[in-house]
């Protein structure tokens, strides 16, 4: 059991506010991810947590236990508070060697000797490193001892697991690897994990559920799926998804709960999954958002899409980008497979209104959201 929840923690170093009224709860048994941009507070967060950190506001529990109370002045010791953490910079004791680095921790905890012995193989076995057992951590690239760090803090199986950019420094085809582990890792064990990263693919393809800060401030909690289809602002929208999400300028209004834009790729009305308590009165400036991968191409004309000509043709192998001139707009569009197009060649772009978010420009607030439909 291990349900975390923070209540309107502010942060302060000196006069930088640097976490503001958060507030969050993660789930006995979630893979919940604090993604954002460098220096947004996420290991800041983590920090508060594990108890390295003292809020200036706030309260925080653990199943229920109150562990931080700014206002009474009462922050739980961190040893008090049930888990485990690997930092973003991982320690391992370099006189130790890779086995005893991992069952040091074991034996502080009265294990026994046997018991020990198959825990940490256990450990270094999913963590792919039961090779280099006997090596000293300055013997180990840094890869190899980031795996050593995350090994430590999995074998005792903790009921809750705080991992800060722990697959920084491997390559990219080991960080896919690794992935894959530690998410069958969550899934064996149960073990609430609250996993830091500034890198979006490694959120979207391991969480259950995501908190996207953006400097200080928590600016939407959703399952991967979700924050991906409906971010809740354009902040939110320009960050997720690579390539990244197409924009558009677009004059809006809405009448008798008919919310219609007007842009340079078509005029669209929308009478279902639009918030109508966020949409201004009168005539505003909206922005339509578009993924990539919504955006069809023909090279003949079609009924109900759009005359274009091509910016630029980037074909990769496995899928080709395409940037195109549609009026003013410019666009991103992902093919999959190669494709050529020649520059400047006339091309008609469709696409599937019902895909097409809708902002306000100026709240930067999500109006028209797109139903996820499950297969
Ligand atoms: N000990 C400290 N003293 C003063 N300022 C700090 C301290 N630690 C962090 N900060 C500041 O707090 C803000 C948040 O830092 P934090 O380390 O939480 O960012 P982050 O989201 O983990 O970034 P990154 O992705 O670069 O690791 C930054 O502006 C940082 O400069
Ligand atoms: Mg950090």
């Amino acid at each position: 059991m291990s349900k975390i929840e923070l209540k309107h923690i502010d942060k302060y170093y000196g006069s930088n506010h640097v976490l503001k009224d958060v507030t969050l709860t993660i789930e006995d048994g979630d893979f919940m991810t604090l993604l954002g941009p460098s220096g947004c507070g996420k290991t800041t967060t983590l920090r508060v947590i594990a108890g390295l950190e003292k809020p200036q506001n706030g309260v925080m529990l653990i199943d229920g236990k109150e562990m931080i109370n700014a206002e009474t002045a009462f922050y739980e010791m961190p040893g008090k508070r049930g888990l485990n953490l690997v930092f973003q910079s991982y320690a391992l004791w370099p006189h130790m060697t890779v086995f005893n680095n991992i069952a040091f921790g074991l034996k502080i905890k009265h294990i026994q000797k046997q018991d020990i012995q198959s825990m940490v193989m256990d450990a270094l076995e999913k963590m792919r490193i039961a090779e280099f057992r006997d090596r000293y951590p300055n013997e180990l690239s840094g890869g190899q001892q980031q795996r050593v760090a995350i090994a430590r803090a999995i074998a005792s199986r903790p009921s809750l697991l705080l991992l800060d950019e722990p697959l920084s420094n491997l390559d990219a085809r080991l960080r896919i690897d690794m992935r894959a582990e530690l998410k069958r890792l969550h899934n064996e064990m149960g073990t609430t994990i609250i996993y830091v990263t500034h890198d979006q693919v490694e959120a979207l393809t391991m969480s259950t559920r995501i908190a996207l800060f953006s400097a200080g401030t928590l600016v939407q909690t959703a399952p991967p799926l979700e924050l991906y289809t409906n971010p809740a602002t354009l902040m939110a929208a320009e960050f997720i998804g690579n390539p990244r999400i197409n924009f558009v300028a677009g004059k809006a209004s809405c009448v008798n709960g008919r919310l219609t834009v007007q842009s340079d790729i078509g005029e669209y009305s929308f009478t279902e999954d639009i918030d109508l308590q966020e949409i201004p009165g009168g005539d505003f400036e909206a922005v339509l958002a578009l993924r990539p991968e919504q955006i069809d191409i023909d090279v003949e004309p079609h009924d109900g899409y759009i005359e274009s000509s091509v910016f630029a043709s980037q074909p990769a192998g496995s899928e080709t980008l395409l940037s195109i001139q549609c009026g003013k707009e410019q666009l991103l569009a992902k093919q999959i497979g190669i494709r050529d197009y020649s520059i400047n060649q006339k091309i008609y772009i469709g696409f599937d209104p019902r895909k097409i978010n809708v902002y306000s420009k100026e709240s930067g607030k999500l109006l028209k959201h797109v139903r996820i439909t499950h297969q």
